[in-house]
């Protein structure tokens, strides 16, 4: 088989998307799930002690009693949705990864909890009814086009009651001056994250305009295989990120540095908005 390097390795256009399966590839899906299990890890998920934090901010920010029922867009494995259910929301759980969702709804089940769980692209969810609450949590939104945005504002919009709220969070100006850009490679012969089969990583951290960071990925195999990963992020000033839900249709109820309710400092690589329609 032949590969064309050059175009392998052509700097990517903003946003641009690639053949490459990422969250719900055989492989990297089950070395993700490993990952969002690891309770000290940050990286699929925050690590478990926060989340325990943020969930409980959380119910006493937006109590179950006046928001019972809740949309968890990207649930992973329902770390959050757990809690969540634990806490007396009524949760339906959405993620795209088949293997997140069924070790989620396993796990919901050998515990007891009815949590609805969806395999789903969040950017094609349609349900005909409404939610209370949809929370979108670890900066799932800045990995989304300007586009991809706009539509999952207007999917958000549509699924919520009227006064009903929205949670989420985006890494800021300062998590984008904080960037390095970079470029690396790592040698797997035994295969790793991104392949069961030996592999050579060859990885470019780069800063775009406009706020965006690129960590790109691309994988050449033993067998002659390459793909390649696009890790998307934008960043947001407040006053931006602010405009930009405005755009949409939301009204902004709170802002924190993070899910858990730590007050608003401009420093911060985090922003967490609470919104409400
Ligand atoms: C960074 S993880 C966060 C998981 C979870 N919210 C947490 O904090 O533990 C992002 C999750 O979003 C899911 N995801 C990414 N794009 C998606 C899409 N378009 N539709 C549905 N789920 C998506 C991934 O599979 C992954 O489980």
């Amino acid at each position: 088989m032949q590969t064309d390097f050059l175009r392998l390795f052509k700097k990517p256009l903003l946003y641009e998307r690639t053949e490459s399966v990422f969250w719900d590839d055989d492989h990297i899906s089950a070395q993700l799930l490993q990952a969002h299990l690891d309770p000290s890890f940050e990286g699929a998920s925050r690590p478990h002690a926060f989340i325990e934090r943020s969930a409980e901010w959380i119910g006493r920010t937006v109590p179950p009693e006046t928001y019972p029922a809740l949309l968890d867009l990207g649930c992973g494995p329902g770390l959050y949705a757990e809690k969540f259910a634990q806490g007396g929301y009524r949760v339906t759980g959405v993620d795209c990864s088949r293997r997140s969702i069924e070790y989620a709804a396993k796990s919901a089940a050998e515990k007891g909890l009815h949590i609805r769980y969806l395999s789903e692209d969040y950017l094609h969810l349609s349900l005909r009814e409404t939610f209370d609450f949809a929370a979108m949590i670890y900066c799932d939104y800045g990995a989304l086009s300007a586009n991809e945005r706009r539509t999952l504002l207007q999917i958000v919009h549509r699924h919520l009651r009227p006064g009903g709220r929205f949670l989420f969070d985006v890494f800021s100006d300062a998590a984008y001056a904080a960037f390095r850009e970079k470029t690396t490679w790592e040698v797997c012969p035994d295969g790793g994250f991104w392949s069961a089969d030996g592999y050579v990583a060859l990885c470019r951290h780069e800063k775009y305009p406009e706020h965006v960071t690129l960590e790109q990925t691309i994988v050449l195999t033993g067998q002659g295989a390459a793909g390649r990963y696009h890790i998307w992020n934008t960043c947001f000033s407040r006053e931006a990120l602010i405009s930009e839900v405005q755009e949409g249709g939301f009204q902004v109820k709170g802002i924190c540095s993070d899910v858990a309710g730590a007050p608003y400092r401009e420093e911060s690589p985090v922003i967490a908005l609470l919104l409400e329609k």
